[in-house]
C-alpha cells in the first residue's frame, strides 16, 4: 500500500489545529522547531504549511519533487516565489480573513498612540518630566487614508467611524465604493490625509510605492502606519521626510528588513515600532492555523479550496 502524502509544517502553527492536521488522511513532519534543518524533509513532501518566517525559493522547490500544495498560515504571500510554484502547477492556498480582526485592531492603537501624542508623552512620564502642555489631536475630524482597501482596510474603516473620522482609500482593484470610504486617486489620498495607513499586498509593481515623491505630496505634519510590508515604503526616504516635518510620526508594524537595521529610523522619537505582530493574537494564529488546515484536509481529500491564490484566485 502507498504511504500517506506527508505534509511538512516549517513554520509553527497553532497546537489544536495541529492536532486536527494530524488526525487527517496524512502523515505530518513538524519542523518547525529546526528550520536550518527543512531541506532534508522536502524530498517527500506533499504538502507544506509556512507562515512568514520560511522563504518559498525556487531552491527549495526544486529540494520538493512530489510538493502539489504550498499552504500560508496568514494572508501574505510574498514570501512565496508564485512563479516557481505556478511552473510546477503547485497550488498556494492562504488563510486571507485569519487575523483581519488583530491587524485591525492593533492599527487603530496605532492612529490612537500618533495622533495622541502618547509615545512621548508616555517616555517623557517615565522619565520623569512631568510635560502636561496641549497635548496631540482628536481622531474625531481626522481624515484617514487607506492605500489597499481589502479586508484588513476595511476592518479598520469600520471600526473608526464611531470616533468620527473621515475615511478615504486609493487601492488599484477596487473600482466601487461597498461602505462609505471614499475611492480617490494616490496623489488625492496623500495630499489630504491626516493619517496615511498601508495596508496592500506587496508586490513586484508597489515597491517603494511610497517614496521621497509621494512623501512630498503629502501635507507636513502627516502620520503614516504601516502593518502591511515594509518594503511598500522606502525607508530613506521615510526618515527623510520625518526630519523634515512633512511626516509627524510613524507607526510601523514591519520593515524593510526583519528584524530591522536601520537604526536611525528606530531611534527616532517620532517612531513607534513593533515586531510585526499584526496577526500574531492568540485568535489571529488559532484561526489561522485552523483555516490552513481546513484548506489542507479539503485539498488532500481532492475537495474545491476555498482560498486559492495560484495558480488562480488572488492573494488579497
Ligand atoms: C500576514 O501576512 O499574515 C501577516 O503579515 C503576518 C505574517 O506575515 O506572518
Amino acid at each position: 500500500m502507498a504511504p500517506k502524502p506527508l505534509v511538512v509544517i516549517a513554520d509553527p502553527i497553532d497546537a489544536t489545529a495541529l492536532e486536527t492536521l494530524r488526525s487527517g488522511p496524512c502523515r505530518v513532519l513538524d519542523a518547525s522547531g529546526a528550520p536550518a534543518d527543512l531541506s532534508r524533509h522536502l524530498g517527500e513532501a506533499w504538502g507544506l504549511i509556512v507562515r512568514s518566517r520560511t522563504k518559498v525559493t525556487a531552491d527549495l522547490i526544486s529540494k520538493a519533487p512530489h510538493l502539489t500544495l504550498v499552504a500560508r498560515a496568514g494572508v501574505g504571500v510574498d514570501n512565496i516565489d508564485l512563479t516557481a510554484t505556478g511552473a510546477r502547477g503547485i497550488r498556494v492556498v492562504n488563510a486571507p480573513g485569519a487575523a483581519a480582526t488583530s491587524v485591525a485592531e492593533l492599527t487603530v492603537a496605532l492612529y490612537l498612540l500618533l495622533v495622541r501624542g502618547l509615545w512621548p508623552s508616555i517616555t517623557a512620564t517615565r522619565a520623569g518630566r512631568w510635560e502636561r502642555g496641549a497635548h496631540g489631536h482628536e481622531l474625531s475630524g481626522r481624515t484617514v487614508g487607506f492605500v489597499g482597501y481589502g479586508r484588513i482596510a476595511r476592518e479598520v474603516a469600520r471600526r473608526i467611524a464611531p470616533f468620527g473620522a473621515r475615511a478615504i482609500a486609493y487601492d488599484p482593484f477596487v473600482t466601487r465604493a461597498t461602505d462609505s470610504t471614499e475611492l480617490v486617486g494616490l496623489d488625492s489620498l496623500l495630499g489630504s490625509s491626516d493619517i496615511v495607513s498601508l495596508h496592500a499586498a506587496l508586490t513586484a509593481e508597489n515597491r517603494h510605492l511610497l517614496d521621497a515623491r509621494a512623501f512630498e505630496r503629502m501635507r507636513p505634519g502627516t502620520f503614516l502606519v504601516n502593518v502591511a510590508r515594509g518594503a511598500l515604503v522606502d525607508e530613506i526616504a521615510l526618515l527623510a521626510a520625518l526630519r523634515s516635518g512633512r511626516l509627524a510620526g510613524a507607526a510601523l508594524d514591519v520593515f524593510e528588513v526583519e528584524p530591522p537595521t536601520n537604526r536611525e529610523l528606530l531611534d527616532d522619537p517620532r517612531v513607534i515600532p513593533t515586531p510585526h505582530i499584526g496577526a500574531l493574537t492568540e485568535e489571529g494564529q488559532r484561526r489561522a492555523g485552523t483555516e490552513i488546515v481546513n484548506e489542507v484536509l479539503r485539498a488532500l481529500k481532492g475537495e474545491p479550496l476555498a482560498s486559492l491564490v495560484a495558480p488562480a484566485g488572488g492573494a488579497r
